[in-house]
């Protein structure tokens, strides 16, 4: 809460027109932001080769150079939890009083994901959890409602966590831009992180061009349509926000953009960069912010918070207060562009420590073990299924199904010992 409102507050200050337009004005964002992928990779020239393509095609034509291969013992619940867990305190945990997880592979079609994550970490109960699904834009849907809460309740925390598994099929044109992983940021007052703008602009419309009918695992797409329409929505977007707040590409030190393959968002920047007086310093901001995405692939909900991280832990230029654009993208199809400020807190540094460390120690698969993993799930027509989880050591994984119901564990430490969480 900034100084000045909560002076207001605790000194029960009327709530004059000037005291409701600060209310209202107040600095609201992400505070922390942590990010959690798969300990498998596979190497897209691995990939090529196996495919019978040129490897310059994902390399450079796709700009992916590595993909995250989630195993079974994890999904869209234990890579939120990994992801948040490593961020909350028990001081978050006890005044988090909103948990949004935004997703478009949910394991159930009725109760939320973000019911199982508020458990396995002993969030507290008095708060509202659900999930929250359009395609990649769930993950912004939800960082938007969670600000509208800040703004009417500035002491609350609320958990956005944007958690996803991208599958396009083995052999498919998709499936070099396929990943997985969530983001976790905790929304909060006064952030350290990234002060989120009361500035956007939103575009919808009925398309077919990426959609997963309920009885399918892997995702119909209409690819080269699907990269039209990215681009068709970002010009929309950057257009009416520019009408809206007259504000210009000069007044932006980077834009960054939902990237379901890092060529995707580079097109989108091309189509209106020449618009700039400083084209330089948004293409090697669009670079930094590709840095993770390259290494780890699609994760839907998630990517454009990656692409944030990436930007934040890379980039050389950027100061605290400088605007960012962001974009965000989820097929079907919802657009945003909204824009934020750099937050005070950002440490370069310890953000690419932490996110090099975590890329480096993931084991490479070969292209036969990827394919064994992708392969084996829980069966969709239900049945109890127990997986092997000895080479998974992330903190909390699935066991597999036991009577209709996911076996979820939290492993105690890097030996592997293992230790059920309790639920608060
Ligand atoms: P494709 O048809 O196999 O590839 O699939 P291509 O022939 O279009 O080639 C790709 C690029 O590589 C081209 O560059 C080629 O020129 C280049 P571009 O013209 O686009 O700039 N290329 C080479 N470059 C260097 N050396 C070479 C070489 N050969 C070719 N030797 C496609 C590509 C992306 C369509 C496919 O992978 C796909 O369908 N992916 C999934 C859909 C997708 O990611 N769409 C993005 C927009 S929709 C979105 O973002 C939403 C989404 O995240 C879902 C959601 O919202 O939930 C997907």
């Amino acid at each position: 809460m900034g100084r000045r409102f909560k002076l207001a507050f605790l000194s029960g200050k009327s709530w004059s027109h000037s005291f409701i337009k600060e209310f209202y004005s107040m600095s609201a964002g992400i505070d922390k932001i942590a990010f959690f992928t798969s300990p498998y990779f596979i190497d897209m020239t691995d990939l090529a080769n196996a495919r019978g393509e040129d490897p310059n095609k994902y390399l450079i034509g796709i700009g992916q150079q590595k993909q995250a291969v989630i195993p079974p013992t994890q999904d869209v619940v234990t890579l939120a939890a990994n992801a948040a867990s490593s961020i909350l305190t028990p001081a978050d945990k006890a005044s988090i009083d909103m948990v949004i997880l935004g997703t478009e592979s949910g394991i159930d079609n009725s109760k939320a994901a973000a019911i199982y994550v508020q458990s396995l970490l002993g969030i507290s109960k008095r708060a509202r959890s659900f999930e929250v699904k359009q395609a990649c834009y769930g993950g912004t849907a939800g960082i938007q409602m969670g600000m509208d809460h800040l703004r009417s309740h500035p002491t609350s925390k609320v958990l956005v966590i944007a958690s996803d598994i991208a599958r396009y099929g083995l052999n498919t044109p998709g499936e070099v831009t396929q990943g997985g992983g969530a983001v976790a940021m905790l929304l909060t007052a006064d952030p350290r992180i990234l002060v989120i703008e009361d500035k956007t602009a939103f575009h919808s419309d009925n398309i077919m061009d990426f959609w997963r009918p309920l009885y399918r695992r892997e995702a119909l797409v209409d690819g080269h349509y699907s990269n039209n329409v990215y681009v068709d929505f970002f010009n929309q977007t950057w257009r009416d926000y520019q009408n809206r707040y007259q504000l210009a590409i000069d007044d932006f030190n980077a834009l960054i953009f939902h990237l379901p393959y890092p060529k995707m968002g580079l097109k989108a920047l091309r189509s209106i960069v020449h618009e700039s007086h400083h084209p330089t310093q948004l293409m090697a901001a669009f670079d930094a912010a590709k840095t993770y995405n390259s290494q780890v692939g699609n994760l839907y909900t998630g990517s454009l918070y990656l692409s944030l991280l990436s930007l934040l832990a890379n980039d050389t230029m950027l100061k605290p207060h400088d605007r960012i654009g962001l974009f965000s993208y989820g097929s079907g199809a919802q657009g945003e562009f909204y824009s934020a400020r750099i937050g005070d807190g950002v440490k370069p540094d310890d953000l690419r420590q932490q996110l090099n460390s975590q890329l480096n120690n993931r084991r490479q698969l070969t292209i036969a073990e990827y394919e064994a993993l992708y392969e084996t799930s829980l069966p969709l027509d239900g049945g109890d299924r127990t997986f092997d989880t000895r080479t998974d050591h992330s903190p909390y994984i699935l066991k597999g199904r036991i009577d209709n119901r996911r076996q979820y564990e939290y492993q105690n430490g890097e030996t592997g010992s293992k230790k059920e969480q309790p639920a608060k």
